[in-house]
């Protein structure tokens, strides 16, 4: 299902009674059966009630001490009446839960899912009672070697149920998935189609632009799928002119609408080239967190004010880093003129080569696509960052993940993020052949952090496996504590804010030297909580890469990149 603001929902978001389980005794004692003493010789070792309540959405480990580094199982528990009328269908819908869940409703197991970041929901049509119901969720955020990000990764592992979370109310048939986009390389025509669920009998659909006094008529065919072909004269969405139609589509017993762009993304050459002219993208990285709340985030306010950041910093894009973000973040992106790039947690460390690793990346793919196709101001998925070509199977896992991801959608521009590039005589050398499947080369480079500048950056070079492609440099810059004045100030070591400014503007100098960049995205907008960042005085578990502080200060970096960013209008 998608679209959910558009249907009949009913919010479960709010307290949700916990059983917080480090031994993972819940499946012993079977949680879920939520059983209460009877006879006099009974006892129960466990109990929803009288213990702990968090709430939903949010992390768990921000609500109580005693789960800030937690990773294990928390139990999550949820009772609603619900009075459900003939011929209706009612579904449980989550937006995401991190990482491994199990889902029991009225005592029955619904089914699992894997993966933090996508929506995943079950019918229970067939078993809501007209008494109270009964939800029993099983969380699980412990990291593992064959998961998607494996057990290695430089965020904070924010587990529990981090969406909304909604039952969504549906005719007997109704409209479960549609596609309405521009044809690849087309300004004015659509090339889509409307999938109906609970029914094989052809239905009529009619998708209307009241805007455009479009109305166009197609019939499902008995696995109730239409194709559908239109033309239309579209106002584009862009950056500056972020246009939305109201659409509307009905089927026999159902209608919803939506708000959907109308844009064209391709290459020319190193060029990215938005509705026939090219574009520089000017981009941020932001990590799903909220600095100022020291938690996740997952509303509609907490993208606001980060959304709102990256406007006022003067991109045109956001890279919603490593994985797929909540859906405020991209409809809010979409509705603001932010191009984004959304990307899959296969990050780093993946298990290529086991079999079951490649069907969760396949699936985490699926869920992103099936979520966000209709949003035009995504223009590249991205498939993977910092793996490494040395990693068996890597490349074969990755080129079969893209050849997918172009059949799932052939409108938007494929990359997938390398790090392994060489820098050695101040050459960069991008010759990874996995750029060859890609449409764009993304590169992470920390020049002047990580790796010391071998030469001057305006005498930086650049060798490229394929020199027809537009390159972006996905990742750049360096740490520095926000109001450090530890001297001297040319040293990494005292993290002061000069240091980081001076990493900018030779990154900037360099640029020029890239024939072929198409677009820049400093790492980071704010700084952000990473089990990995240890120093005792300027990281203490934050990764301080922020162009702003973890209270949204303004390093000097931030005015550094704001001008240049000004610069390319
Ligand atoms: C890497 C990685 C980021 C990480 C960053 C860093 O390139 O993609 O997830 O946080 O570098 O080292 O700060």
């Amino acid at each position: 299902m998608i679209n959910l603001s558009a249907r009949k929902l009913t919010s479960l978001n709010g307290k949700w009674n916990t059983i917080i389980d480090p031994n993972g005794v819940g499946d012993f004692h079977k949680f879920w059966e939520d059983r209460k003493p009877e006879k006099k010789t009974d006892f129960v070792e466990y109990s929803f009630e009288n213990g702990d309540v968090l709430n939903v959405p949010s992390d768990f480990n921000t609500q109580m001490t005693e789960l800030t580094y937690y990773e294990g199982i928390v139990w999550y528990k949820k009772t609603f009446k619900y009075d459900l009328k003939t011929n209706k269908r009612l579904f449980l819908h989550f937006g995401a839960v991190n990482y491994l869940t199990d889902v029991y409703f009225n005592g029955k197991l619904l089914g699992t899912h894997e993966g933090g970041f996508t929506p995943f929901q079950f019918e229970i049509t067939n078993l809501i009672s007209n008494s109270e119901n009964s939800i029993v969720v099983k969380v699980n955020n412990k990291k593992v070697k064959e998961g998607i990000p494996s057990e290695g990764y430089d965020w904070f592992n924010y587990g529990g149920i981090t969406r909304d979370v909604n039952l969504i109310e549906t005719p007997q048939s109704f409209i479960e998935d549609y596609s309405i986009q521009l044809k690849k390389n087309s300004n004015n025509e659509v090339l889509g189609w409307v999938k109906i669920d609970g029914t094989t009998i052809s239905q009529k659909i009619k998708l209307s632009i009241p805007e455009l006094k479009l109305n166009v008529k197609v019939k499902t065919n008995d696995s109730g799928y239409a194709p559908i072909q239109f033309k239309a004269k579209f106002n584009l969405w862009s950056p500056g002119n972020p246009k939305l139609y109201r659409i509307e589509i009905q089927s026999g017993l159902d209608t919803i609408s939506d708000e959907i762009g109308f844009r064209n993304i391709e290459t020319n050459g190193t060029k990215i080239v938005l509705n026939g002219k090219p574009v520089f993208l000017k981009a941020i990285n932001i990590h799903e967190e909220m600095p100022t709340r020291v938690a996740k985030a997952y509303s509609e306010k907490d993208a606001e004010v980060l959304l709102n950041w990256a406007k006022e910093l003067g991109c045109n894009m956001v890279r919603l880093a490593h994985y797929p973000h909540n859906e405020y973040m991209v409809k809010l992106a979409e509705k603001k003129g932010l191009m984004i790039w959304e990307e899959l947690p296969v990050y780093q460390h993946i298990e290529f080569s086991n079999e079951k690793v490649q069907q969760k990346m396949d699936l985490m793919l699926k869920e992103m696509i099936k979520r966000d196709k209709n949003r035009s101001a995504i223009i590249i998925w991205s498939l993977s960052n910092e793996t490494y070509h040395f990693t068996k199977s890597r490349d074969e896992a990755l080129i079969k993940l893209v050849k997918q991801c172009k059949i799932l959608d052939s409108t938007r521009l494929t990359t997938t993020v390398i790090s392994t590039q060489g820098y050695t005589n101040n050459t960069f050398d991008l010759s990874d052949p996995l750029y060859n499947y890609f449409d764009i080369i993304s590169v992470n480079e920390y020049i002047g952090w990580y790796t010391p500048w071998q030469g001057l950056p305006k005498d930086t070079k650049w060798k490229f496996v394929n020199d027809t492609k537009p390159v972006i440099i996905s990742e750049f810059g360096g740490e520095a504590f926000y109001g450090s004045t530890k001297q001297p100030k040319d040293e990494a070591s005292g993290w002061s804010e000069e240091y980081q400014e001076q990493i900018y503007k030779d990154q900037i100098e360099m640029f020029d030297t890239n024939p072929n960049l198409a677009g820049v995205c400093p790492w980071i907008l704010c700084d952000f909580r990473s089990q990995s960042r240890l120093h005792p005085i300027y990281q203490r578990g934050w990764n301080r890469k922020g162009l702003l502080s973890d209270k949204g200060e303004k390093k000097k970096a931030w005015y550094v990149m704001k001008e240049f960013y000004k610069s390319k209008n």
